[in-house]
């Protein structure tokens, strides 16, 4: 099944949270790291975020700036990348800045879990698509940008649910990671994979192609390889 490339990006604290215990938007990152997020967002086709994200950071997912805009444009890609949510229940916020962002409207993946009410609301807002699964099928769903819409890049931007569940499928291509200077603790705050518990089924590595210093903050870049070896048995140190 054909599928776009799929590059996700992050910023990690030191000890590698992604957000608070209370899962509060990401503000702890700096102004450069606020700009490399927009120049990665513009190098997709599409921007893939999950619904709690939407939410949590109540993104537009849009990309205002001028001179990235007008680099889309010259490259012969539209202005903004096509806005992607997914959602398995569709409890979607209808007033969300989201769907009232001056653009093409965004595309939104569920399951008929959605309430009918809740479909009526969103279906004028949005191009809707519902699977009968009761979680969104994510290969699928990556088909479908690349048959239907022409989408060749994904740009995800997590969240750590969302990111785990491509990771699994094998579908991330290329990782972007911001570290940065400062330090949570605590077991409640979600890491780029989400709160401490399973292993995944198998490990992906990475190799790193680029890494680059802007004040306290490392930015990376890893190609993750495609073979996957086995998640390691949990053992007890002494
Ligand atoms: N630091 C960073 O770079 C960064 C980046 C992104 C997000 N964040 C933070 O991460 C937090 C939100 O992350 P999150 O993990 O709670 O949620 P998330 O990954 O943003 O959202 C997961 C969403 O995807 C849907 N979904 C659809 N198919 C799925 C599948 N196969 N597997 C998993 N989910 C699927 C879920 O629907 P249902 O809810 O209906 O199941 C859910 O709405 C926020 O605090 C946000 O600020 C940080």
């Amino acid at each position: 099944m054909k599928r776009p490339r799929v590059i996700a990006n992050f910023a990690l604290t030191a000890d590698g949270k992604v957000s608070t215990r209370n899962f509060t938007d990401t503000t702890f990152t700096s102004p450069s790291d606020k700009r490399r997020l927009k120049e990665i967002r513009a190098l997709g086709d599409a921007l893939l975020v999950g619904g709690r994200t939407v939410a949590a950071d109540t993104m537009s997912l849009g990309l205002s700036a001028v001179d990235l805009r007008e680099k889309r444009l010259a490259r012969g890609q539209p202005a903004e990348p096509l806005r992607v949510i997914v959602s398995n229940g569709g409890t979607l916020d209808p007033e969300a800045k989201v769907f009232h962002y001056k653009s093409r409207p965004p595309v939104v993946f569920s399951t008929r879990r959605m309430p009918e009410s809740q479909r009526t609301k969103l279906s004028p807002l949005c191009d809707l698509w519902l699977f009968p699964e009761k979680s969104v099928p994510l290969d699928s769903v990556l088909n479908l940008l690349h048959r239907d819409y022409a989408v060749r890049t994904v740009i995800c931007e997590g969240g750590p649910s969302l990111f785990r569940a491509l990771l699994e499928s094998g579908a991330i291509d290329e990782l972007r990671l911001t570290w940065c200077p400062l330090v949570f603790g605590g077991a409640g705050a979600p890491t780029l994979t989400g709160l401490p518990g399973d292993f995944l089924k198998t490990i992906r590595r990475g190799r790193l192609k680029k890494m680059e210093t802007i004040g306290g903050e490392c930015f990376l870049t890893y190609s993750l390889e495609g073979a996957a070896s086995s998640a390691p048995k949990p053992s007890r140190r002494s």
